[in-house]
């Protein structure tokens, strides 16, 4: 049976914890230089996953930007972009949303058994709809995205994704990027939810590398023994 995917854990949050607003307009947590190092790091990766409320709130993508980025992995046989990842339970999700729509790679939507029928009829179309069980677990889908030949997945967030990963103890690494002004708003999504972590005041994680690119800081955290800082 293939290991799990090593999996890195990247999201930007404000220096109050948030990782966006309540305003109709999205904030940018990031500036131009860390979205290039964040298209890398998509590169780097087979799969990105985010929650079903990411897909909803912010229409992403998920592609990587970059010609030339593009074009290596599809000299290393690659698709250009890595496979995209969502989960959801009730299924609010629009066939017509960029990330069904935008790039070749394959879309997988990891959904709760009971809303499987559901989803397959209004997205089977444009992704591969999994069951996941009733409540959905995120080591079943790491554990099939094993399965699936995905041997570095990226977690884009939003929050309640990154919490269900880290309260698991599924992550390898968190790649955080802390943007230089407040949210403050407790309405806005946080980076995480309530939860029992595995790093916690008597079990410290570890700093593995501190770097600023222009105004924002990037905070890697080794959460395993396979991280490796490349
Ligand atoms: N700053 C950043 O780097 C960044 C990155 C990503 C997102 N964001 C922001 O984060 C916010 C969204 O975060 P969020 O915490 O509200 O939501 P989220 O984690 O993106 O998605 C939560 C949704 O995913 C599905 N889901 C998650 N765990 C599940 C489980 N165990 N079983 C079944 N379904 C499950 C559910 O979808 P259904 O509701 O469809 O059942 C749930 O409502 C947005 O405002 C977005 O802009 C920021």
């Amino acid at each position: 049976m293939p290991d799990r995917p090593y999996t890195l854990l990247s999201c930007g949050m404000s220096l109050d914890g948030y990782l966006g607003s309540v305003a109709p307009r999205r904030i940018e947590l990031s500036n131009a230089a860390d979205f290039d190092r964040v298209d890398a790091v998509r590169a780097s990766c087979d799969a990105i996953m985010v929650g079903a409320a990411t897909v909803r709130r912010d229409n992403p993508r998920l592609l990587v930007r970059s010609p030339v980025r593009r074009e290596e992995r599809a000299a290393r046989g690659l698709a250009p972009s890595p496979i995209k990842v969502t989960v959801t339970e009730r299924v609010e999700l629009e066939a017509c949303a960029d990330f069904f729509t935008t790039g070749d790679a394959e879309k997988l939507v990891y959904c709760a058994s009971p809303r499987v029928v559901d989803a397959r009829s209004r997205l089977g179309p444009v992704a591969t709809v999994v069951d996941a069980g009733e409540p959905v677990q995120m080591h079943r889908i790491s554990d099939d995205l094993g399965d699936r030949g995905v041997q570095r997945l990226m977690v884009e967030g939003g929050g309640r994704v990154h919490t269900q990963f880290l309260t698991e103890n599924l992550a390898d690494e968190l790649q955080l990027v802390v943007a230089p002004f407040f949210v403050g708003d407790s309405r806005a999504p946080r980076f995480v939810r309530d939860g029992r972590f595995p790093w916690n005041p008597d079990r410290r994680a570890t700093l593995a590398q501190v770097r600023q690119i222009g105004d924002v800081v990037l905070l890697r955290y080794a959460l395993s023994p396979r991280f490796s800082l490349d």
